[in-house]
């Protein structure tokens, strides 16, 4: 069985007001399957507005497909009962782009990272602290760190700290959007490397979103492409990237690999 299915999704969204006429829509998913199976990172790359973070966001639940379904561990997400939803929350676990607005600045780095574990766990205080210490340490920053303030720390240090709250709870899933195209080249390769470190560690599953094929070449073991709401091309194995055939791929993999420079 697999981790996570999506059959068919189809998200329409409507544009505008309803005042004079017809409404436009736009097409985001148009209608995707695909299947990630336990223990592998599947890349999803694709242009801007090509429907990436859409699909992310249904697997979330944050928004509802018209048409499809979504199952995690062979069942529909829509059947899911109040304490299955719950379950389901502590297994899917989400890391966006923008890691400043991922935390409350109010918040100490402890609170932050503690969240999760007051949701789920009844730990004493000093469990929690001990709990938070290790993941500070996990994802490289300082158990001192959980006295700090958001605004006390880079771009790449908070996004760490966004994937330590993300492992508290030892998800069986985490859906990686965009989060770490904001960062510069070399930050980025170093949260590359702490997710392929965290994922062999805990044999955790990634769907790693990101206009960015290099990035995604660097940490996917499986790649899907998405132009215009559809699925175009899929890769099992990332070694196999030089047998892209579509245009928007061959874009997308001129800037992984030399011999495809230009576009079409
Ligand atoms: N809430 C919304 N209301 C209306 N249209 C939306 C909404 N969310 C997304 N869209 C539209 O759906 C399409 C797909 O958007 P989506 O955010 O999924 O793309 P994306 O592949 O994640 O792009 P990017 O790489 O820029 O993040 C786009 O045309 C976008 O404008
Ligand atoms: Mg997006």
């Amino acid at each position: 069985m697999s981790l996570l299915e999506l059959r068919a999704i189809k998200k329409t969204y409507l544009l505008g007001n309803s005042i004079f006429g017809k409404r436009k829509t736009v097409e985001a998913v148009k209608s995707v399957t695909l299947t990630l199976e336990s223990g592998v990172c599947l890349g999803i790359v694709g242009e801007s507005g090509s429907g990436k973070s859409t699909l992310g966001k249904i697997i979330l639940g944050l928004e509802k497909p018209d048409q499809g379904e979504v199952l995690f561990q062979g069942k529909n997400l829509h059947s899911f009962k109040a304490k299955e939803l719950k379950e389901l929350r502590r297994n899917l676990q989400v890391v966006f782009q923008d890691c400043y607005s991922a935390v409350n600045p109010r918040l100490t780095i402890g609170e932050i990272i503690a969240e999760p574990l007051r949701n789920y766990e009844r730990l004493t205080s000093s469990e929690e602290q001990k709990q938070v210490q290790g993941l500070l340490e996990l994802v490289g920053l300082n158990p001192e760190d959980m006295y700090r303030y958001p605004s006390q720390f880079s771009g790449g240090q908070l996004q760490r700290i966004n994937i330590a709250r993300a492992i508290a709870l030892k998800p069986k899933l985490i859906i990686l959007d965009e989060a770490v195209s904001a960062l510069d080249a070399l930050v980025q390769v170093q949260i590359l490397n702490l997710l392929a470190q965290l994922k062999e560690e805990f044999q955790l599953s990634y769907l790693f979103i990101s206009h960015d094929l290099q990035a995604v070449n660097y940490i996917a073991d499986r790649l899907a492409v998405m132009c215009k709401g559809e699925v175009v091309e899929w890769l099992d194995d990332m070694g196999q990237l030089e047998r892209l055939e579509h245009p928007v791929s061959k874009k997308l993999l001129s800037s992984v690999l030399p011999q495809y420079p230009g576009f079409l």
